[in-house]
């Protein structure tokens, strides 16, 4: 019962929240130019890192679940003929269908209203996008939703998933409206559905790494491994003690 109050509370949270702009999605009260700047580079450098991932393949479709406004939707279109954002809130969905407009990209888009826990239309779906979402789900609605997204066809597709983590230290706690487990956890139930990871990065290595990469002139891989530590002497007293770092993994359906 304590757990099924705390998921509505976390809908709700969600489903009344306005839009008013990048700090309605990020809950964070950093200048919204800054914070705009900062996800508009990281995006960039996630979308770069998906398609070396993926290959050199066009994908058919992206369900993006919680989509929000619909930034991170539409670049998948970077990947895929045709997207699909769902989400519980009409003021992001309403801001995501003005930008398709404004983009001219409303013929490949589509914006749905909607609980990702209902949602089953997953037909050509090469990829499923989980982006800062699932930290909203109890541990039983996340493993079904997880089981769900496992078995749907296309078989072998890929899932993306980003969010933040506890602290090892900390371990797995339930937060004001999130759920809050640490890498392992996740992985744990990644594994129980057969989700193989192909891909996996610390969020707050991602930049970094394209900084060192660019001025040292390194290889993915060891511009990544530095940038980490690196981030982590900054940061690293409050993703030690309470919450870890965001978290981005690339997944294979079996
Ligand atoms: C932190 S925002 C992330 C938005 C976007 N994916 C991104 O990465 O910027 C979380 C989003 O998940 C949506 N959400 C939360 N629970 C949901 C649910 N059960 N079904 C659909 N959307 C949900 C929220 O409305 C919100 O837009």
């Amino acid at each position: 019962m304590r757990e099924a109050l705390a998921v509505s509370r976390a809908r709700l949270f969600w489903e009344q929240r306005r839009y008013d702009g990048v700090g309605a999605i990020t809950n964070s009260h950093a200048p919204a130019h800054w914070q705009e700047a900062y996800l508009s580079a990281f995006r960039a450098l996630v979308l770069q890192r998906l398609k070396r991932a993926l290959g050199d393949v066009r994908l058919r479709r992206v369900v993006d679940l919680g989509c929000g406004p619909g930034e991170w939707t539409l670049r998948y279109l970077e990947l895929a003929e045709r997207v699909v954002g769902l989400d519980v809130n009409l003021e992001f969905l309403e801001a995501a269908r003005r930008t398709a407009a404004a983009a001219g990209c409303e013929d490949r888009t589509q914006f749905l209203a909607g609980d990702m826990l209902a949602y089953d239309d997953y037909d050509e779906a090469d990829l499923v996008c989980l982006g800062a979402s699932v930290q909203y789900l109890d541990d039983d609605d996340l493993d079904a939703l997880l089981a769900r997204l496992a078995t749907a066809p296309p078989r072998g597709a890929r899932l993306y998933v980003r969010t933040t983590l506890a602290s090892p230290l900390r371990g797995s706690y339930h937060g004001n409206v999130g759920y809050f487990r640490t890498r392992g956890d996740y992985e744990r139930r990644f594994a129980r559905q057969g989700l193989e990871i192909v891909d996996a990065c610390y969020s707050a290595a991602v930049l970094p790494a394209q900084a060192l990469r660019d001025l040292l002139r390194l290889p993915p891989s060891w511009s990544e491994r530095l940038a980490f530590p690196v981030w982590g002497l900054v940061c690293g007293f409050h993703a030690l003690s309470l919450q870890g770092l965001h978290h981005n993994w690339l997944l294979r359906k079996p």
